[in-house]
């Protein structure tokens, strides 16, 4: 019998990583199939209740679940439980065991074109879940220069002040980070400007940019966002969202098979599922 896996979320219609994880199972020989199930917050509870009763081999949390979904799993693993969310459950034994691959798979892919030195200067805009976990992982991985600039600045004094790892950081607002952003190597954008309905906007001036910046943004639809045409223009380098969702997921796969996947071979999946081309 197939084992079977599944993404939950609401909504869930659009989610790419049915295709991306089939995929992976037809090209591994794994017997196992992958769906996506829309569940309503009101049902979580009993959603879980009824994975265990069928002895599902894991899932993925999406929005709105990443929070809510914690105190019904069995065990957290400590940076998910540090960051707050979980993205991946695995089935271990009856239990359900809770990981967050979210940040850990932003900094794979990002490495993945990119030289992380701990003593890189980073702006990262945005402070609230997305931004969470990347920095909490960041900053566990040893960087050493973390500023967070948001809409709301008290968002990012929080964040700063919660965070359980040693870095160097300041909430900066949003005018002073554009006035300063020569300052920065890395630019990582997490906020939801950029994505539809926001498509036209950009979070930050980029004026200040520095032509050897490296400009990262989360989005991956579109691909290509505002803020990252304007870092093109301005000669930066740039990273868009698909190489996170890529190896979020190919984190997640490992968890469960003990395979890591050709993390290629996942982005030419999705990519041709949106009809685009990279960036
Ligand atoms: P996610 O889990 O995707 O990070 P979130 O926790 O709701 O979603 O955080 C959304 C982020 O996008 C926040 O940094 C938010 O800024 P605020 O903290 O000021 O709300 C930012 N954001 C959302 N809509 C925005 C907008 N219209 N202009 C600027 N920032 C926006």
């Amino acid at each position: 019998m197939k084992d079977l896996y599944a993404v939950i979320g609401d909504p869930i219609a659009h989610s790419m990583s049915p295709i991306m994880h089939n995929h992976l199972f037809q090209f591994y020989g794994v017997d196992a199939h992958y769906h996506a199930f829309k569940v309503e917050t009101e049902n979580l509870k009993a959603a879980i209740n009824g994975f265990k009763a069928i002895g599902i081999a894991g899932f993925n949390v999406t929005v709105p679940h990443k929070m809510k979904i914690i105190p019904f799993l069995d065990e957290i693993d400590p940076l998910a439980r540090e960051i707050g969310a979980v993205n991946t459950v695995v089935n271990r034994d009856g239990k359900f065991i809770g990981y967050n691959t979210d940040g850990s798979g932003y900094l794979k892919g990002l490495s993945s074109v990119y030289d992380i030195q701990k003593d890189l200067s980073v702006l990262l805009i945005g402070a609230g879940g997305a931004a969470r976990g990347i920095y909490f992982t960041m900053a566990q991985s040893g960087v050493e220069h973390i500023d967070i600039t948001n809409r709301t600045v008290e968002k990012a004094e929080q964040l700063i002040e919660e965070c359980p790892y040693a870095v160097q950081s300041n909430a900066v607002p949003l005018k002073e980070a554009e006035a300063d952003l020569s300052q920065y190597d890395l630019v990582i954008q997490t906020t939801s400007i950029g994505m539809s309905p926001y498509m036209d906007r950009s979070p930050i001036s980029l004026q200040n940019l520095c032509s050897n910046a490296f400009v990262s943004d989360i989005i991956y639809n579109p691909l290509t966002t505002k803020i990252l045409h304007q870092a093109k223009e301005k000669g930066a380098k740039i990273q868009n969202g698909l190489d996170m969702f890529v190896f979020q997921g190919a984190l997640a796969f490992e968890k469960w098979t003990g395979i890591f996947p050709d993390t290629d071979r996942m982005k030419n999946t999705v990519l041709t599922q949106l009809g685009g081309i990279q960036c």
